[in-house]
């Protein structure tokens, strides 16, 4: 997979390229990237790339025309390594909010990805309205930039290759099965008075992985009840999820694990920092 990052800050972009496993799968040949910053794509002696916005108003507006001749830069760049031109997206904080089903679909089926980042206090709209695709937030929050977002969605795409992964883990990650990912314990056995819950340490496989299901449901019921509807609406929720969460409900949840009782409790959290 490729990927043009049009940005006044290629050197951000280190930080996926060059770490972790990201750089792995760079290295083994999984995708590329190449930046266009909007900057030589000016026709000025000061290379400008941003002005004042209309109206009136605090900030710089990014410049339609540095933007498009970028884009279409990365288009032909694109063209020319055997890609067909790739889907444009902007990221915006007034976008469509980003979710694991478009990160996964991006990564089946999108050959190149342009991702366009803007800066002050955005992009003028024509350049949006004339050559973007998609305009994609990571959240609902203001950064100062577009390339942390950048980052963000070519990180999650490029786990979602083939071969990412040294194992291949993304199937039970969270959102994968509709539901939050259940916790995760390891040595020692118990740290500051906490054991692992002993599920885990039974060695029944079937009993394990009803106790992460469980784990899961909870966590989600708890932080994402909208994604238990969604979860149900699909027909992802047996008749035995369905049951535990209506005992979770009725606080008749025997098996709700205290791994997950009450995680945050403010008394709990104190004791911790003390130890
Ligand atoms: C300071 S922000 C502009 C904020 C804009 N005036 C607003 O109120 O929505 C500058 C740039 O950061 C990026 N950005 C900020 N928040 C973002 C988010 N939640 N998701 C994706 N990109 C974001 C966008 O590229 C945006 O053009």
């Amino acid at each position: 997979m490729r990927f043009d990052v049009v940005t006044l800050f290629p050197e951000m972009f280190a930080a996926v390229s060059e770490h972790g496993i990201t750089r792995r799968a760079r290295e083994l040949g999984l995708w590329t990237m190449a930046t266009w910053s909007p900057r030589d794509f000016t026709s000025d002696r000061h290379r400008t790339v941003d002005d004042r916005p209309f109206g009136g108003g605090p900030g710089m507006v990014l410049m339609a025309e540095p933007l498009a001749a970028a884009v279409s830069a990365a288009g032909a760049a694109q063209r020319w390594a055997g890609h067909a031109t790739g889907t444009v997206v902007a990221l915006s904080a007034s976008g469509r909010r980003l979710t694991d089903a478009r990160v996964r679909q991006w990564a089946k089926e999108c050959g190149a990805l342009t991702l366009v980042c803007g800066r002050y206090e955005g992009i003028d709209q024509r350049f949006l309205d004339a050559l973007v695709d998609e305009e994609v937030s990571i959240g609902d929050f203001v950064l100062s930039g577009g390339e942390i977002a950048a980052m963000a969605v070519i990180d999650a795409v490029v786990r979602q290759l083939p071969g990412a992964l040294k194992i291949e883990s993304s199937a039970e990650e969270s959102f994968a099965t509709g539901l939050l990912d259940a916790p995760h314990f390891t040595r020692p056995e118990r740290w500051r008075e906490r054991p692992v819950p002993a599920a885990l340490l039974s060695g029944h496989h079937a009993q394990i992985d009803r106790w992460r299901r469980e784990q899961a449901l909870a966590k989600t019921a708890r932080e994402r009840p909208d994604l238990i509807a969604s979860a149900r609406a699909a027909g992802r929720l047996d008749e035995r999820d369905e049951k535990f969460l209506r005992d979770c409900a009725q606080g008749t949840g025997g098996t709700v694990p205290p791994a997950l009782g009450n995680p945050s409790s403010a008394a709990a959290k104190t004791a911790d920092n003390a130890a």
